[in-house]
């Protein structure tokens, strides 16, 4: 039997991107940024919506001429159906409806935060991760620790009360004066900076969940405090500031799922999500592997961040797993939990 080849749109947030995938194997994974919102210093979800709809055929196109095939060749359609933006969700639903209802195939409603951990089981299952494992998943909007039983199956163990560790440095890279995604940015900086020079605690929270606010006030008022001394101290001192709360963050990341790592004997450990392009957190997560005797998976660089290849993985498993198609009726969930 030849595998599933299958059309994945992902348009949750500020990325409009579309895939191709022969079975896991990614054939194509075209995705097109939106400049729009670097201005505003975060996303904007009436634009973000608008530049959806202007790009989301363009991206579809070149998703297919990547991959050398037609409509006609497509055995399935994968879209991302929440959590994310309600307006920026609709329009990728709304095509991808169109086009299940055009081509007489079905259409899978996929979850993001599902589609970030399967973002390693693209390509060859040679590199996958072997079951069960427990994932951080670390985004813009989420910070989770899943135990990934299956690839349909996932269960919550802790997340953030409040802001995810995504917003800590895209908060923290504004009160920098650096643009919008911050994460990047800070990283960048960070490289040239001295880590142990500043220190941010982090919050003890209950029962393994992560809080981030606490330690966004904290730099907004080490960095009021400071400058009424040096009306410079930004500028001169960035990047310092930017390594020792880069480290802040990820030595707690980092502790929280350590703990958790040996209370449930786990043997695999994942990263998976926009900030696990970060630097620190990567290298710190394999050095944390060596400390455990564990194995550590860490997705390359663009199935991080968001990516319609990962969409069409969780595709891939429904499709297999013969599960119930969308109907037209379907809509947006823009705050679907993941279990
Ligand atoms: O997963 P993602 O692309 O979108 C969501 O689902 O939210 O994650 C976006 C987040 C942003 O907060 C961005 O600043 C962060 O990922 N990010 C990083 C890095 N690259 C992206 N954070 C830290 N270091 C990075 N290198
Ligand atoms: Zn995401």
């Amino acid at each position: 039997m030849t595998e599933s080849l299958i059309l994945s749109i992902e348009s949750s947030c500020d990325d409009t991107s579309a895939a191709v995938l022969r079975g896991t194997t990614v054939l194509s994974n075209c995705t097109s940024t939106q400049p729009e919102h670097t201005k505003f210093g975060g996303v904007i979800p009436e634009v973000a919506g608008r530049a959806h709809q202007h790009n989301m055929l363009p991206v579809i196109d070149r998703a297919l001429r990547e991959a050398g095939v037609g409509f006609q060749d497509l055995n399935a359609i994968a879209v991302t159906q929440g959590p994310g933006l309600s307006g920026s969700l609709l329009v990728g639903l709304t095509y991808a409806k169109s086009l299940s209802l055009a081509l007489g195939i079905p259409l899978y409603g996929i979850h993001h935060m599902q589609a970030h951990i399967l973002a390693h089981f693209v390509n060859s299952s040679e590199y996958w991760p072997s079951f069960p494992f427990l994932n951080l998943t670390v985004s813009g909007g989420h910070t989770q620790l899943v135990l990934v039983h299956s690839p349909l199956q996932m269960e919550v163990l802790a997340e953030t009360i409040d802001d995810a560790a995504g917003e800590a440095f895209d908060k923290a890279a504004k009160l920098l004066g650096l643009n919008y995604p911050g994460g990047p940015e800070i990283d960048k900086y960070a490289q040239l900076g001295d880590a142990k020079k500043y220190s941010f605690n982090h919050p003890q929270v209950k029962g393994g969940d992560y809080s981030f606010s606490g330690m966004k006030t904290s730099l907004l008022y080490f960095l009021r405090d400071q400058l009424k001394e040096n009306p410079n101290f930004i500028e001169e001192e960035r990047h310092h500031i930017a390594a020792s709360y880069q480290e802040a963050i990820v030595t707690y990341l980092l502790k929280v799922a350590k703990k958790k790592i040996q209370e449930l004997k786990v043997s695999t450990f994942t990263l998976a999500g926009g900030v696990s392009a970060n630097s620190a957190l990567r290298s710190k997560a394999l050095k944390l592997g060596e400390e455990l005797g564990i194995q550590v998976y860490i997705p390359k660089f663009e199935y991080c961040t968001d990516n319609a290849a990962m969409i069409g993985v969780v595709g891939y498993f429904q499709y297999q797993a013969s599960m119930t198609a969308l109907d037209m009726a379907a809509c947006p969930r823009p705050r679907w939990k993941l279990d």
